[in-house]
C-alpha cells in the first residue's frame, strides 16, 4: 500500500502548527510559536492564544503545503503527482521552476492588509492551487487535551479544508474533468481524523525524515513516559492505539512545575529551557541545596509536583537577596534534580513491574539533555531500547506528530464520518 499523505494541524496550546506527513515520514512541519506574546504574562493567556492561532493558521497551513510540495518533488520515491520522475532527476532546476512560478503568487498574499473575505478567498485559491499537486488522503487535527478555545481554531480549519477539497473533487467529477481528477491523484474524498495530543507525543518518537530514517520499530508492550507542560504520565502501549494509563500527575505537570520554579526564580517563560541552562552552568557536582523527593514512600506510579514547588518557594523566600543572586544556578539545579529524580524513579518502577520491550519518551520536557541522559542510562541498565523524538522541532508541540499518530488511525480506518460531530475535548484522555 502507498502510504497516505496527511495534512495535520495542532493548536492545542501556544504553538500554531501544520505539517504534511507520508506514513511516518515528515515532509513539512511548520511551527509558529507564541512564546514572545505570552512571556509578559508568565504563562499562556488563553484569549491571546486563540487570536494568535486565528491570525496565523492560514499562513502556517499554506507554508506546510508548500514545503511538502517541494519535498515531494525532490524525491520520486514518494507518492507523487505529475512529472515526478523527470523533475526528481533535477531537483535544483525543479525548485527554481517552482519558486519562479509560485513565489510571485505567495508574495501577493499580504494577509495583513487584506480584509477577511479577500483573505479567505486568497487562501482557497492558493490552497486549491497547491492541493492539485498534493494528493492528500486525510486531514488530521488535535481534538484535545488542551485549551478549549485554542483547540477550536484548529478543528474549524481542519473541517474547512476537508470541505474545500471535497467540493473541488465533486466539481471536477461533475464536469467530468478527467485530467483534473487524475491530477488530484485520489479517488475518494479526504478523511478527517481526530488525534489525542498525548498520542501525538508518543508517535513523535517514530518520526522519520523524508528518506524514511531512522528505521526504528516499536516492540510491544512499550512503556511511554510523557512529560509536557500539561501532562506527566506513564502509559503502557500494548499495541498501536491500545493504551493503559499506569500513572499520572496528581496535581501539577513536570513542565508546569519547571515553569513555576522559573517564575519563583524571576526567570522567563517557558521555564524548562532556562532552568536547564542554569543547571548546566552549576556544574556536575551535587547542588548545595536539596529538596526532599515527592511521593518517596508511595509504591504507585503517580507523580506529584505541587509539594516540590511549595518547598522550593519556601527555600527561595528564606534566602537573602544576596544569597539568592549568588545561588541562582544552584537553586535551578536543585529543582531540576528533584523533578527528574521522580520521573526516573517511577519509570524504573514501571519497567520492573511491566517488563516493557521498548521505552518511548515524548513531550516538551524531553528536550532537556540531562533528562535524556538519565533516561538513556536507565534503559541501558534494563537492556531495552529507548526512543526520543529524532529532531528538536518534534519534541515540543508540533503537527508532524499528530500526522504520524493519524497515519496509524488511518490504517485502522478510524475516521470522523460526520464532520459536525467532531468537537474539542479539552480533557481528552488516552
Ligand atoms: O509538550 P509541550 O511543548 O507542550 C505541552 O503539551 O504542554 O511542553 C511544554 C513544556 C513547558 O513546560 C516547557 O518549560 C518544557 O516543556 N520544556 C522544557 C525544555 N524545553 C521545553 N523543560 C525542560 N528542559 C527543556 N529544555
Ligand atoms: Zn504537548
Amino acid at each position: 500500500m502507498i502510504e497516505p499523505l496527511i495534512l495535520a494541524i495542532d493548536t492545542s496550546c501556544d504553538e500554531t502548527s501544520a505539517a504534511v506527513t507520508c506514513g511516518r515520514r515528515v515532509l513539512s512541519n511548520v511551527i509558529s510559536s507564541q512564546v514572545s506574546l505570552h512571556k509578559k504574562y508568565g504563562g499562556v493567556f488563553p484569549a491571546l492564544a486563540k487570536r494568535a492561532h486565528q491570525e496565523r493558521i492560514d499562513l502556517v497551513v499554506i507554508e506546510a503545503i508548500k514545503r511538502a510540495y517541494i519535498a515531494l518533488h525532490q524525491d520520486c520515491s514518494l507518492p507523487n503527482s505529475k512529472n515526478s520522475k523527470s523533475e526528481a532527476r533535477n531537483p535544483k532546476q525543479n525548485m527554481r521552476n517552482f519558486k519562479s512560478q509560485n513565489t510571485k503568487y505567495l508574495e501577493n498574499l499580504n494577509f495583513g492588509r487584506l480584509n477577511l473575505a479577500n483573505r479567505q478567498a486568497s487562501l482557497f485559491r492558493t490552497f486549491e492551487f497547491r492541493i492539485s499537486d498534493l494528493p492528500l488522503q486525510a486531514v488530521a487535527v488535535t481534538q484535545g487535551p488542551g485549551l478549549a478555545i485554542a483547540l477550536e481554531v484548529g478543528i474549524k480549519k481542519a473541517k474547512d479544508l476537508v470541505r474545500c477539497i471535497d467540493a473541488k473533487m465533486q466539481r471536477s467529477k461533475e464536469n467530468s474533468d478527467i485530467s483534473e481528477t487524475m491530477h488530484l491523484c485520489v479517488s475518494e474524498s479526504p478523511k478527517l481524523i481526530a488525534v489525542d495530543h498525548m498520542e501525538g507525543h508518543i508517535y513523535s518518537t517514530l518520526a522519520q525524515n523524508k528518506n524514511g530514517l531512522p528505521k526504528r520499530e516499536i516492540l510491544f508492550p512499550a512503556l511511554c513516559l510523557l512529560v509536557s507542560g500539561g501532562h506527566t504520565a506513564l502509559v503502557l502501549m500494548k499495541d498501536h492505539g491500545v493504551y493503559q494509563i499506569l500513572g499520572s500527575t496528581l496535581d501539577d505537570a513536570c513542565g508546569e512545575a519547571l515553569d513555576k520554579a522559573a517564575k519563583i526564580l524571576k526567570l522567563g517563560y517557558p521555564g524548562g529551557p532556562v532552568i536547564e541552562r542554569l543547571a548546566e552552568q552549576a556544574g556536575s557536582k551535587k547542588s548545595k541545596y536539596s529538596l526532599s523527593p515527592p511521593l518517596k514512600d508511595k509504591s504507585n506510579l503517580n507523580f506529584s509536583y505541587s509539594g516540590l514547588k511549595t518547598q522550593f518557594l519556601y527555600l527561595v523566600e528564606s534566602l537573602s537577596e544576596k544569597k539568592f543572586g549568588q545561588n541562582l544556578k544552584n537553586l535551578a539545579a536543585a529543582f531540576q534534580e528533584a523533578s527528574f529524580e521522580q520521573l526516573i524513579r517511577k519509570t524504573s518502577k514501571a519497567i520492573e513491574i511491566y517488563q516493557p520491550k521498548t521505552l518511548l519518551c515524548g513531550g516538551g520536557v524531553i528536550a532537556n539533555k540531562y533528562l535524556r541522559k538519565l533516561l538513556r542510562s536507565l534503559a541501558k541498565k534494563n537492556n531495552i531500547p529507548v526512543f526520543f523524538p529524532p529532531k528538536k522541532n518534534l519534541i515540543t508541540d508540533n503537527a508532524a506528530m499528530i500526522g504520524i499518530a493519524a497515519y496509524h488511525k488511518f490504517l485502522r480506518k478510524e475516521f470522523i464520518t460526520d464532520l459536525k460531530t467532531l468537537d474539542r475535548e479539552p480533557r481528552l484522555s488516552l
